[in-house]
């Protein structure tokens, strides 16, 4: 065989249970500590966080950011370059999707009225991107905590410079005030989850930027129908007003009114028409070089990118990242660089990036009911994608990539019940992927004629059903798999479906038990051994439990046996599960997402992400839903509840999640 010997992996700890504690619970002989929350300094200048919403806009420039999401651990060298096989030093670099702004950044919540209030929406530019923080073991244990002052700490937010790489730089769409050449940019935005290069840098992924882009009335008639059309694809039609309404500050101020896409402005220095443009990339981050400008990488596409999932690197192979677009009905990308990977280019840094992620292919996915699929390349002049399209007229690849929602609808690509994280078997190369629900608005009915973009259930996203709850369409999700098969064909089958252990046996199609079911999966990552991990982001379940996170051993592509979905669609392949492949590690605090995952090389330390505990709360005060981090060891905390990473370890010291 030409792969290399697999571990004999076997789960090695007892199911948590469902519940709805406001702690973050795990098996026994497990522990917990917290790493860094909402608001915490990453210097000494700056007091530790109050707990009242008092601290200054500027000072999270140099504080831990909200709504924590995806991250990577990098082994840090006594040289501080990358040392990819370190354990008890190392960066950690942690997304910051999004504020939860009325529970944790502002003294009263956010100030009501039509204009927002100026400090207020700095705070919340600068709570939003990336933290890139030390951390180190202490003298006992593995636990590690942040290393305060250390010259790697350093936050990025929606204001920092950004370069553009590939295609897309320099193109008219990607020109504004903030660089009228198009090679640059300000802010990355949304970072919801991620992915790692092989020499040794971060990928922060953009994905629902639309929550804090506007645009005027009346912008229509100032555009092409061309333009129009791209705008309305994407989400963003005119007379639109952004939920976070941060252009309504000032539309003369720069900082501002970059944040409304409109061909309103009064002077070129105010010309943000295409700041839409400028978000939904895949950003690289060199998080050894604190003072690097941050890459938007173009030629993996612009969409609502969840994440960036890289293949094992093989020397003399391409660089190959998967990513989906989280939006009900898009797709699954693949990028595959034109250079073949040289094991000289660990700690290459931006340099790197530049050679393996500005020059490649663009795929999307087609999944067929036969159990094969095809990648169909997005490239300008193949495929249909060239100024003849109908459905879009494209100009040139920075036009297909700038666009590819619609590149990928002209080629006819699979729409999927939302594509969330990814992930690739370190030993044999499967690719994994969390489709997290859809709902009767988009994936209709079997015998329904579906208009728009809507779609039927397919072998792919094969259900439909009423979960008895108010939820209809395929409100529990699944995960799907595939194996590369040749260049561009893969062969697929579902690995595992969502479910209530109670729910029929036609939903219930995996044959979940209490100590393993779940709904809506969303994060997903293998460790260094072959351990899946799967973590939720559930509106369907949270009547009975928190979300959580559960550890798998998921077998081959093809290991499915037949099972026959309701709704009227036709038998398709899914795997069983039993507690010995898949069990409940961990259940997170009220009303919270748990996402983000890391771990180091041995296996010993992990990091966990809990984003917006309490996020449905009444208000400041008794409103609170929840109170976590402090009620993790304080029960009659009264505190405001706030992002957090969590850090996990064995009390015996031993590998995490194994026998
Ligand atoms: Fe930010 Fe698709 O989750
Ligand atoms: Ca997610
Ligand atoms: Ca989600
Ligand atoms: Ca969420």
């Amino acid at each position: 065989s030409d792969e290399p010997a697999a571990r004999t992996l076997r789960l090695g700890f007892t199911a948590v249970d469902k519940n709805q504690n406001d702690l973050v619970t795990v098996p026994a002989g497990y522990q917990v500590a917290i790493l860094h929350a909402l608001g915490d300094p990453q210097h000494f200048g700056d007091a530790s966080w109050a707990g009242d919403g008092s601290e200054s806009a500027d000072s999270y420039n140099r504080r831990i950011g909200d709504g924590h999401d995806g991250m990577h651990f990098f082994g840090l060298s006594e040289t501080g370059s990358y040392q990819a096989e370190r354990s008890d030093r190392g960066l950690l670099c942690v997304n910051h999707e999004y504020v939860v702004a009325p529970y944790g950044l502002h003294p009263s919540g956010m100030t009501a009225g039509a204009v927002r209030v100026a400090s207020e929406v700095d705070k919340e530019i600068a709570a939003h991107g990336v933290s890139v923080v030390e951390v180190r073991r202490g003298s006992s244990g593995n636990a590690v905590s942040m290393v305060r002052g250390s010259r790697f700490n350093r936050r990025i937010t929606s204001a920092t410079l950004m370069a553009f790489g590939g295609p897309v730089r320099g193109s008219d769409l990607v020109k504004t005030a903030d660089s009228p050449a198009g090679t640059h940019t300000r802010g990355t935005n949304n970072n919801c989850a991620n992915g790692y290069t092989p020499w040794g840098t971060y990928l922060t992924c953009e994905e629902n930027y639309l929550n804090v882009i506007s645009r005027a009335a009346g912008d229509n008639a100032l555009r092409s129908a061309k333009e129009v059309s791209g705008l309305n694809r994407y989400g963003l039609p005119q007379n639109r007003v952004s939920p976070y309404r941060w252009d309504t500050v000032s539309s003369s101020d720069a900082r501002y009114a970059r944040f409304s896409s409109s061909v309103t402005a009064a002077s070129a220095d105010l010309d943000y028409r295409n700041t839409i443009n400028t978000f939904g990339w895949v950003v690289e981050i060199d998080p050894f070089q604190p003072d690097s400008v941050p890459v938007k990488r173009s030629a993996l596409g612009r969409f609502n990118h969840e994440g960036a999932w890289p293949a094992p690197a093989v020397v003399g192979q391409p660089i190959v990242i998967y990513s989906g677009d989280d939006a009900r009905n898009e797709y699954i990308y693949k990028y595959v660089s034109n250079a073949t990977w040289r094991a000289s280019d660990v700690n290459g840094g931006l340099a790197a990036g530049a050679r393996y992620l500005d020059d490649g292919k663009l795929y999307v996915a087609k999944f067929n009911a036969d159990g094969s699929g095809q990648w169909v390349e997005l490239s300008f002049g193949v495929n249909g994608l060239d100024a003849s399209n109908a459905l879009y007229p494209f100009a040139d690849q920075a036009d297909v990539l700038v666009h590819c929602r619609l590149a990928a609808d002209s080629v006819g690509a699979t729409k999927m019940d939302r594509p969330e994280w990814g992930a690739v078997h370190p030993n044999n190369g499967e690719v994994y992927m969390t489709l997290t629900n859809n709902n009767a608005s988009n994936r209709v009915a079997p015998t329904a004629t579906p208009t728009g973009r809507q779609a039927r259930p397919d072998a792919a996203n094969p259900r439909f059903y009423n979960d008895g709850e108010g939820n209809t369409g395929n409100p529990n999700g699944h995960i799907i798999r595939w194996k590369e098969t040749g260049a561009t064909s893969f062969s697929w089958d579902i690995y595992l479906f969502g479910a209530e252990n109670d729910a029929a046996a036609d939903v219930n199609l995996s044959g979940l038990t209490a100590a393993n079911d779940f709904s809506s999966p969303d994060g997903l990552c293998f460790d260094p051994r072959g351990l899946l991990w799967i973590q939720t982001d559930d509106g369907a379940y949270t009547d009975v439990t928190n979300c959580m996170m559960l550890a798998a051993l998921p077998g081959r592509v093809g290991d499915g046996g037949p099972a026959t979905a309701v709704g009227g669609t036709a038998t398709i392949k899914g795997a069983n599960a039993t507690t010995d492949t898949l069990r409940r590690f961990l259940v997170g605090p009220k009303d919270c997402e748990i996402t983000g995952f890391a771990i180091t090389p041995d296996g010993k330390t992990m990091f966990v992400n809990v984003q917006h505990p309490g996020e449905g709360s009444a208000n400041l005060g008794a409103g609170l839903i929840s109170h976590w981090p402090a009620s993790q060891t304080d029960a009659a905390s009264t505190a405001r509840p706030r992002s957090a990473t969590v850090v996990i370890t064995r009390s015996d010291g031993g590998e995490i999640g194994l026998a």
